[in-house]
C-alpha cells in the first residue's frame, strides 16, 4: 500500500459535508493573507476564528518557537516546570491587576472554560459546602463545545442533541439595551431564592461572540459582580474571544470596575499560533485547594498541559502585546475601530441591515431574512460568495461580522468592506442565488 492510494476523510469542524461546502487547501499564510495551495488570495476577515491577533507566521513568534523546538518539545508539567511556562505565567501576570495571580495552563478555550467551572465547584467542595453546584450564565452565551462549555452556553443549535446530559445551568435573559435592569433584577431574585446552591457565575463580557456578537453595557457586568459578592458566588469571566485586545482594552473587564475571581484566556494568547491556554485564579480560590490533604488537590490536567513550545509563542507574543506598554496594539485596534465607525452610517442607512455595531475591533450587523439565526440559509450563501471574492468572513447566520487582526492593512479593510456591500446589494437584487426572502 502507498498512502498515495488512500483518501484523507478528514472530518471537519463546523463542517456540513453534506452541503458540498468547499475545503480549501491553504498552503502559508502571512500577515491577513492566506495564500491557497492553487494560487488565490484570500483577506482573513475573523482572524482564523479569532486567535490571529498580529498576523500570521509573525517573526518574533516563528523565532521563539523554532528555538524551543530545539531544545524542549514535552514535558509532564506535574511536579515539573520549564523556562517557558515560569516567563509566560509572569508575564501574564504583569498585564492583569493582582487579585488574578495563580496561572492554571491547559490548551483550548473550551478547556479553560472548563478548568474555571471545576476550580468553581471544587472550591465550595473544599470547603464543605458540597450543594453549592449551580452555575449561572446568559441566555445566548457560547463557552465552547465540551461538555461544561455547553452546559453553560445557551442551548442552541450547537448543542441541542446533548441538552438532556447537560448539567444545571440557570440562564439569565441577554441583557439587551433597555432590558438590562430585567436581567440584573432576575439574577437578584435567583439568588434571594437559591445562593446556597449557586457555585458561581460565567459571563463573556461586553460581547456575546458565537450568539451573534451582541453587544451589552458594562454597568451591567458591575451589577452581576456586586450582587455576585454579596451573595457569595464565584465570579468567572470568559475572555477567550475578547482577551488581548479584541475590545479595545487588553482585556474587556478593563472597561469595567470588577476584577474576575476567574479569567480565562486562549485564542490571542499565542497570537493565534499554537494551541495554549489559561485559567487565572485569585488567591482565595487557590488556598481552598491548598493543603496537606491529598483528596484537595485540583484534579486537573492533560497531557499537554503547558507546553513548552506553545508557551514560547504566548511568551513571545505577550512581548508584542507589551511594547510600548501594550499602546502599540491597542493604537492598531483603535485604527481598525476608527474604520469601522466610518463606515458605519453607510449600513445604517442600508434597508436590508439591521443593527450595525462596533465593539473596539470588532464590526457586526444583521441582514434582515425571514430566517434568522445560525441556520439561516443565507449563511452559506454568504460565506461561498465572500470566499469567491477572496476575503474570509464566516457569519453566523444572518449576523456577519469582521474581526481581521490588529496589523491588516487599509487596502484589506477596503476590500473587505467592498465585498460585504456588494454581496447586500446582490442580495437585495436576488443575484447569485441567495436563499433569502424579505
Ligand atoms: C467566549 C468563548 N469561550 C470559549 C470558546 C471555546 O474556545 P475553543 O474553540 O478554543 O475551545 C470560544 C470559542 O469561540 C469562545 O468564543
Amino acid at each position: 500500500m502507498e498512502y498515495n492510494d488512500l483518501n484523507s476523510k478528514i472530518w471537519h469542524p463546523f463542517t456540513q459535508h453534506g452541503l458540498g461546502e468547499p475545503i480549501i487547501k491553504i498552503e502559508r499564510a502571512k500577515d491577513e493573507f492566506l495564500y491557497t495551495s492553487d494560487g488565490k488570495v484570500i483577506i482573513d476577515g475573523i482572524s482564523s476564528w479569532w486567535v490571529n491577533t498580529h498576523g500570521h507566521s509573525n517573526p518574533q513568534i516563528i523565532e521563539a518557537v523554532s528555538k524551543q523546538v530545539q531544545e524542549l518539545q514535552q514535558v509532564i508539567f506535574a511536579g515539573f516546570t520549564h523556562n517557558p511556562a515560569e516567563e509566560v505565567a509572569a508575564k501574564i501576570r504583569g498585564f492583569l491587576p493582582p487579585k488574578l495571580e495563580y496561572i492554571f495552563f491547559s490548551d483550548s478555550g473550551s478547556t479553560s472554560v472548563e478548568v474555571a467551572l471545576k476550580m468553581a465547584v471544587g472550591y465550595w467542595y473544599n470547603k464543605g459546602f458540597e450543594n453549592k453546584t449551580k452555575i449561572v450564565a446568559f441566555k445566548k452565551s457560547y463557552h465552547g463545545d465540551t461538555f461544561g462549555g455547553m452546559s453553560s452556553g445557551d442551548c442552541s443549535v450547537f448543542s441541542k442533541p446533548y441538552a438532556k446530559m447537560f448539567f444545571d445551568v440557570v440562564h439569565l435573559p441577554y441583557p439587551e439595551k433597555g432590558r438590562e435592569d430585567f436581567t440584573i433584577a432576575y439574577y437578584e431574585n435567583l439568588l434571594k431564592k437559591e445562593a446556597s446552591n449557586i457555585a458561581a457565575i460565567i459571563l463573556e463580557p461586553l460581547i456575546l461572540g458565537s450568539g451573534g456578537m451582541l453587544i451589552y453595557e458594562s454597568f451591567v457586568l458591575d451589577e452581576l459582580y456586586r450582587l455576585s459578592k454579596e451573595y457569595d458566588v464565584i465570579f468567572i469571566l470568559d475572555e477567550v474571544m475578547t482577551g488581548w485586545g479584541r475590545t479595545g482594552t487588553m482585556f474587556a473587564f478593563e472597561q469595567t470596575n470588577i476584577v474576575p475571581d476567574i479569567l480565562c484566556l486562549s485564542k490571542g494568547l499565542t497570537g493565534g499560533h499554537l494551541p495554549l491556554a489559561v485559567t487565572v485564579s485569585s488567591r482565595e480560590i487557590y488556598d481552598a485547594f491548598y493543603s496537606k490533604d491529598k483528596a484537595k488537590m485540583f484534579f486537573h490536567s492533560s497531557s499537554y498541559t503547558a507546553n513548552p513550545v506553545a508557551c514560547a509563542a504566548a511568551s513571545a507574543n505577550l512581548d508584542i502585546c507589551m511594547e510600548n506598554s501594550g499602546k502599540n496594539v491597542l493604537d492598531k485596534v483603535k485604527f481598525i475601530n476608527n474604520y469601522h465607525t466610518g463606515k458605519k452610517e453607510k449600513f445604517e442607512q442600508n434597508d436590508l441591515v439591521k443593527n450595525p455595531r462596533i465593539l473596539g475591533s470588532i464590526f457586526a450587523f444583521d441582514i434582515k431574512t425571514d430566517k434568522e439565526g445560525y441556520l439561516a440559509d443565507l449563511a452559506v450563501d454568504l460565506s461561498k460568495y465572500y470566499i469567491e471574492n477572496g476575503v474570509l468572513l464566516r457569519p453566523l447566520g444572518n449576523t456577519v461580522y469582521i474581526m481581521p487582526s490588529y496589523c491588516i492593512l487599509q487596502s484589506s479593510l477596503d476590500k473587505i468592506y467592498d465585498t460585504i456591500e456588494k454581496s447586500l446589494e446582490d442580495v437585495r437584487l436576488n443575484r447569485n442565488e441567495f436563499k433569502v426572502v424579505n
